[in-house]
C-alpha cells in the first residue's frame, strides 16, 4: 500500500482545483458544457458548473444503453423479506423509468416539481426517483420508519404535486401499512398532492382513495415513455430532509450537475469501482447513503447496484450479508458500523462468514456514525481484506474524509476516518475561529467552497443555511462534528456538537424528540440525551421532570412518552426509555447543562461548569445515565 498515489491526487486539487473538477467532469454527458467550473459570485457561496446543461436520468441510464449496455444488470433486488430476487437490466430500467416519467407527466409533474417518495427498499423506489430526475422534477425522499406526522412536515414544506407510495412496507415479524400512514400524513399537511401512485404489494394490498390515487404499475403500463428533460447543473435534483437541532428538519438540496461530476468521480475515487462492477451500499433509500450509493453513483459509474430489502441479522441470520455478497458477486460492500456490530453479536467467530465465497469482496466500506477500533479489527481479521471508515453527511452526498482505492489505499489507522478527499480542505478550529494545533480537539469545519455535491442551500431557506453552518466560523462550512486532525493528516471525527443524535447509524434530533416530550400534559420539563450502546452506538434517553401535584405511577407516565414518540417521530427514533428525575442540573441563568449530559451518556471526559447551579443534581442525573449504558 502506498500513499503516493493519494497524496499526489490530494495535491493536484490543491493546486488546481478547477481543472481537477474539469477532469472529473468529463466523466459526464453534457447537452451543453458549463460556462465556468465554479463561479463564487453565484449563490449563497458559490455554484458549480454554471450554464451547463445535462440530465441526471440520461447520465444514470440512457447513456449506458446507448453505449450497448443494454443486458449488463443494473439493479439486482434482494428481498430475504419476501424471498425474491429480481435483475433489471439497464433496457429494462431504462423503460420502466421512462414509463413512470410519463405517468408523473400525465399528472401534471413538470420540471421544478417536487414529488415525495414514501416507499420500502423494493427497486420501484429508485426507478421513481430516476423518473423525477429524468423529467427536471426533484424528487424528497422519506424513510419509512418515519411516523405521519414526520412525513406530513415534509410534505406541508416540499409541497409536492405527487407522492409515489406503496401499500405496504416489510419489517421482521410486523407488515408496515403505508397507505393509513399516507393518508394521515396528507390529512395532517396544509398542502395535498394532486395525485398519488402506489405501488400495490402482494404481501398486503390496500385501498386507493378514488380520484387521487392510482396503481403505479397500472399506471406504468399505459403510460407513453418520456424522453430526459435538459435541465441546468445549478437546478434542483432532490431534497433530503434531515435532522436538525428542533423539529423542523432542514431540506438539504442537491443539484443536478455537481452531484453528477462528484458522485460519477467517486466511484473509481473512494471506492476503485467501475463500469460492469456489483457495488452494494445496505442502507435505505430514504438516507443519503441510499440516494448516493444504491441509486445515482452506481448508476453514474454503469455498475450494478445491489437493492436489499432485509436486515443484517434475523432475515433469515448474520449470514445474509456474505450470502448476498457471494450470490451476486459483490465487489465492494459499503454499510453503517451498526450493521457490522449486529453480525459480529450473534456471529462473533464468524462460522456463517466462513460458509461463503467471498473470493470477489474486494473491500468493505463503513460510515454512518463514529466506528469504535474493535469493529474495523474483528472484521479485517475475519474478512481478510481492507475495511474503509469514512467520514460523511447528508449535506455532503458523498466522502468527506476517508481511504481511497482509486489511487491506492494508504494505511488505515483504527478510530481515525481517514484523509479528505479531494475538494474538501478540512480544518479544526475553537470558538475564536483560530485553527488548533494538531492532536488537539475542536470543531471540524470544510474551507469554502464545498466540493461539487454538496448542498449549495437549504430548500427555501437561504438564511437558515447561513445561520446554521456558515455564520459559526467565518469563511467555512461547520460540520456540527468534533474531532481533531493528527500529525500525518488523519482526521478523527469523535462527537457531534449539537443536539443530534447517531442511533443505528440513522441521524434523530434530541430537539425533536424534547418537543414530543413537552407535550405531555404531566411533564415540566425534560432532556432528551443520546446514551452510549454497544451495538446502535447511541440511543435516546429521556430524563422528564414531573408537574408538581403528578402522582401518577411513573412507569405508566414513561410508556405514554414512548408512545407518544413513535407516534410523532416514528420507530427508528428507538425511543423506549424515559425515566423521571426530580430536577434537572442547569447553570445559574437557567439553562440546562445538556452539553455536560451529552458527555456523562458518552462516557466522555467532563468537567464540572463553574456556572452550575448546584452539582449535586449533577451527580445524581449522571447516575441515572450511567445506568442506562448498555
Ligand atoms: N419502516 C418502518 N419501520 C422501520 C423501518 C422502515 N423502513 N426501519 C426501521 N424500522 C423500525 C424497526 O422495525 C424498529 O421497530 P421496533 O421498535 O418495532 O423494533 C425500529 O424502527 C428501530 O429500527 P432499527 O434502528 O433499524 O433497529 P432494529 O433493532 O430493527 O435493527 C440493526 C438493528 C442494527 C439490525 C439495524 O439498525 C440496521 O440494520 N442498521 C444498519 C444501519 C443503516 O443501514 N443505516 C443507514 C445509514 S448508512
Ligand atoms: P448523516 O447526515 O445521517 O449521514 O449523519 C452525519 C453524521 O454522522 C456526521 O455529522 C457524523 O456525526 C456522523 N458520521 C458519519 N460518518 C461518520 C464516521 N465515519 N465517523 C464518525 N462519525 C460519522
Amino acid at each position: 500500500m502506498s500513499a503516493t498515489g493519494y497524496d499526489a491526487t490530494y495535491a493536484a486539487w490543491r493546486r488546481d482545483p478547477d481543472g481537477y473538477w474539469a477532469g472529473a467532469a468529463r466523466g459526464i454527458t453534457w447537452d451543453a458544457p458549463a460556462a465556468q467550473v465554479f463561479d463564487p459570485s453565484q449563490g449563497v457561496y458559490g455554484r458549480w458548473f454554471p450554464g451547463g446543461r445535462l440530465n441526471t436520468c440520461f447520465n444514470a441510464v440512457d447513456r449506458h444503453v446507448a453505449a450497448g449496455r443494454g443486458a449488463q444488470p443494473a439493479i439486482i433486488w434482494d428481498s430475504p423479506m419476501t424471498g425474491r430476487v429480481e435483475t433489471i437490466t439497464y433496457a429494462d430500467l431504462l423503460d420502466r423509468v421512462s414509463r413512470v416519467a410519463g405517468a408523473l407527466a400525465a399528472r401534471g409533474v413538470g420540471k421544478g416539481d417536487r414529488v415525495i417518495v414514501y416507499m420500502p427498499m423494493v427497486p420501484e423506489a429508485a426507478i421513481a426517483m430516476l423518473a423525477c430526475a429524468r423529467l427536471g422534477a426533484v424528487h424528497s425522499v422519506v424513510f419509512g420508519g418515519f411516523a405521519a406526522a414526520e412525513l406530513a412536515t415534509r410534505i406541508a414544506d416540499a409541497k409536492p404535486k405527487a407522492i409515489v407510495s406503496a401499500s405496504c412496507g416489510l419489517e421482521p415479524g410486523r407488515v408496515v401499512k403505508y397507505k393509513p400512514l399516507l393518508d394521515a400524513a396528507i390529512g395532517l399537511s396544509p398542502h395535498k398532492p394532486d395525485a398519488v401512485l402506489i405501488l400495490q404489494r402482494p404481501e398486503s394490498p390496500c385501498e386507493l382513495t378514488p380520484g387521487r390515487d392510482a396503481d403505479l404499475l397500472a399506471a406504468m403500463a399505459g403510460a407513453t415513455p418520456h424522453a430526459c428533460v435538459s435541465v441546468e447543473a445549478t437546478d434542483p435534483l432532490y431534497i433530503l430532509y434531515t435532522s436538525g437541532t428542533t423539529g423542523a428538519p432542514k431540506g438539504i438540496l442537491r443539484d443536478n450537475g455537481g452531484h453528477a461530476v462528484a458522485l460519477h468521480n467517486s466511484m473509481d475515487l473512494v471506492y476503485g469501482i467501475g463500469p460492469g462492477d456489483v457495488f452494494w451500499a445496505a442502507s435505505d433509500v430514504g438516507w443519503v447513503v441510499g440516494h448516493s450509493y444504491i441509486v445515482y453513483a452506481p448508476l453514474l459509474a454503469g455498475c450494478t447496484t445491489v437493492v436489499f430489502e432485509g436486515k443484517p441479522v434475523g432475515t433469515p441470520d448474520a449470514g445474509t450479508f456474505w450470502r448476498v455478497c457471494e450470490q451476486h458477486g459483490v465487489k465492494v460492500l459499503f454499510t453503517a458500523p451498526t450493521a457490522i456490530r449486529a453480525i459480529k453479536k450473534e456471529d462473533p467467530e464468524g462460522a456463517f462468514l466462513k460458509r461463503h465465497d467471498l473470493s470477489k469482496l474486494e473491500a468493505l466500506y463503513l460510515a454512518g456514525e463514529r466506528c469504535d477500533p474493535d469493529t474495523i479489527t474483528w472484521s479485517e481479521r475475519l474478512l481478510q481484506k481492507p475495511v474503509v471508515d469514512h467520514w460523511w453527511q447528508t449535506e455532503t452526498g458523498w466522502t468527506i474524509t476517508g481511504n481511497f482505492r482509486g489511487p491506492g489505499l494508504f494505511p488505515t489507522k483504527p478510530g481515525a476516518g481517514g484523509k479528505p478527499a479531494p475538494g474538501y480542505d478540512v480544518v479544526v478550529l475553537d470558538e475564536a475561529n483560530q485553527e488548533v494545533p494538531r492532536g488537539q480537539i475542536g470543531s471540524l469545519a470544510i474551507r469554502l467552497p464545498l466540493p461539487p455535491s454538496c448542498l449549495p442551500t437549504l430548500f427555501n431557506a437561504d438564511q437558515r443555511f447561513r445561520d446554521a453552518y456558515l455564520s459559526a466560523h467565518p469563511g467555512f462550512y461547520s460540520t456540527a462534528d468534533a474531532g481533531m486532525v493528527d500529525e500525518e493528516g488523519y482526521v478523527s471525527v469523535m462527537s457531534r456538537t449539537d443536539d443530534i443524535i447517531n442511533v443505528a447509524g440513522h441521524r434523530l434530533s434530541t430537539g425533536a424528540m424534547e418537543e414530543v416530550l413537552a407535550a405531555h400534559p404531566d411533564i415540566a420539563e425534560c432532556a432528551v440525551v443520546g446514551v452510549r450502546d454497544t451495538l446502535k452506538g447511541q440511543v435516546p434517553l429521556g430524563l422528564v421532570v414531573l408537574k408538581s401535584g403528578v402522582s401518577r405511577g411513573e412507569a405508566d407516565i414513561a410508556k405514554e412518552l414512548v408512545a407518544m414518540v413513535r407516534d410523532r417521530i416514528g420507530p427508528v427514533a428507538a425511543f423506549k426509555d424515559a425515566r423521571v428525575v426530580g430536577r434537572l442540573p442547569k447553570t445559574r441563568s437557567g439553562k440546562i447543562l445538556r452539553a455536560t449530559l451529552r458527555k456523562i451518556a458518552d462516557g466522555e471526559q467532563y468537567v464540572v461548569p463553574p456556572t452550575i447551579d448546584d452539582p449535586m443534581i449533577l451527580d445524581e442525573v449522571g447516575e441515572v445515565l450511567k445506568g442506562a449504558m448498555r
